[in-house]
C-alpha cells in the first residue's frame, strides 16, 4: 500500500474490533481496484462512539462500517437514516457526505438476501414461510429484508420470548412467535430455516434444535461463518437439505459500503471469500 495525500479512507468502528475481517476485506478490494485509499479497524468504547463518529467525518474519512457493540449507537448519532435502518433499529453502515452531514444505513439483511439468491439461482421469496432462529440485531436485520422480500409467513423463535414478541410486533401480521420449548414445532412446512443466534460459533455450544420435522428441501442458512461449516449446517447436510454458511452475508454487506466510500462497485467471488475466510485462520 502506498498512499498519497489524496488517499481516501474509511474504516470499522467497534469494541473489540480485532476480531473483525473487514478491514482484510475491504483493503482487498482496494489493491484489487487499485485504489488509493485504505480501510483502517477502529477500536472505540461506547463512550468515545458518538465523538469519535462525528470527528472522522472531520478529518477526511468517507464514512466507517459499523459492528458489536455500537450499531444501535450509530443509529442514534447520524443525522438522517434510511427507512430500512429505522425499522431495524441500528446502522452498520455510515457515509460522511460532502456536506458534513452524517448518513446511516443497514446493509446486513440485505448482504443475506444478496448472498442467498447467490447461492441458490432462481429462489422466489415472495411466497413461503421462513423460520428465524433468534431475535437478536442480526435477525432484526433478516426478518425487516425476509419481510421486505414478500416472505408470506416469517415464524420467530428466541431464547427470550419478550425480544421476539416485539421484533414480531415491529414487523407486522406475516409474523409467528414460537416459544422457546416449541422449537422443534417451528419447522413444519418452512422453505427456510435461518439460525441468527450465536449458537455454533467457535467457543459456543451448538444450537439445540431437532431437525426432524424440516422439509428435505428447506434451504438451512447459518449467519454463523466461524467455523465456516457450522454443527447445525453439518447436520443439515447429512440430511439432504441445501445449506448457506454465514461467510457471504459478511462478504455482501460490505458492498454499498464501499462502493459509497471508494466509488466502485466491488465484486463478491469464491477468491475473495477464500482469502477472507484465510483471516478466520491467521486471527
Ligand atoms: N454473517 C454475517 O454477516 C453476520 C452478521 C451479523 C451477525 N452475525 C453472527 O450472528 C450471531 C448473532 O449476532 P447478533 O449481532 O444478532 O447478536 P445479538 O444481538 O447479541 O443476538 C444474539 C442472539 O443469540 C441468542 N443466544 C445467545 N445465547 C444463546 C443460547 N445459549 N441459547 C439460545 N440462544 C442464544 C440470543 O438470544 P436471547 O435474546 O435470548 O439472548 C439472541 O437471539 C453471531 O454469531 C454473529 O457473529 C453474522
Amino acid at each position: 500500500m502506498n498512499l498519497t495525500g489524496n488517499a481516501k479512507l474509511a474504516g470499522v468502528m467497534g469494541w473489540p474490533v480485532a476480531h473483525s475481517l473487514s478491514p482484510r476485506l475491504h483493503n482487498h478490494w482496494l489493491e484489487k481496484h487499485r485504489i488509493d485509499g485504505a480501510f483502517i479497524p477502529l477500536a472505540v468504547t461506547a463512550d468515545h462512539f458518538p465523538h469519535t463518529l462525528r470527528v472522522l467525518s472531520q478529518v477526511g474519512f468517507r464514512g466507517v462500517n459499523v459492528t458489536v457493540p455500537h450499531k444501535q449507537a450509530a443509529l442514534a448519532a447520524v443525522d438522517e437514516a434510511d427507512d430500512r435502518a429505522r425499522r431495524i433499529g441500528a446502522a452498520n453502515t455510515v457515509i460522511f457526505r460532502p456536506d458534513g452531514s452524517l448518513f446511516g444505513t443497514n446493509t446486513d439483511g440485505t448482504g443475506f438476501l444478496a448472498h442467498l439468491h447467490a447461492s441458490i439461482p432462481g429462489l422466489d421469496l415472495t411466497s413461503g414461510s421462513a423460520a428465524v432462529i433468534g431475535a437478536g440485531g442480526a435477525a432484526r436485520a433478516i426478518c425487516v429484508a425476509l419481510a421486505d422480500a414478500g416472505m408470506a409467513e416469517i415464524r420467530i423463535c428466541n431464547r427470550t420470548l419478550a425480544r421476539a414478541e416485539s421484533l414480531a410486533l415491529e414487523l407486522g401480521p406475516e409474523v409467528l412467535v414460537i416459544n422457546w420449548a416449541d422449537r422443534a414445532g417451528l419447522l413444519d412446512e418452512v422453505d427456510i430455516l435461518i439460525n441468527t443466534t450465536t449458537q455454533g460459533m467457535v467457543g459456543q455450544p451448538e444450537l439445540d434444535l431437532d431437525l426432524a420435522t424440516l422439509p428435505d428441501q428447506a434451504i438451512v442458512y447459518d449467519i454463523v461463518y466461524n467455523p465456516l461449516e457450522t454443527p447445525l449446517m453439518n447436520k443439515a447436510q447429512a440430511r439432504g437439505n441445501p445449506v448457506v454458511g454465514g461467510l457471504g452475508m459478511l462478504l455482501h454487506q460490505a458492498v454499498p459500503g464501499f462502493s459509497a466510500w471508494f466509488g466502485v462497485e466491488p465484486e463478491v467471488t469464491e477468491e475473495l471469500a477464500a482469502f477472507v475466510s484465510q483471516g478466520l485462520v491467521e486471527r
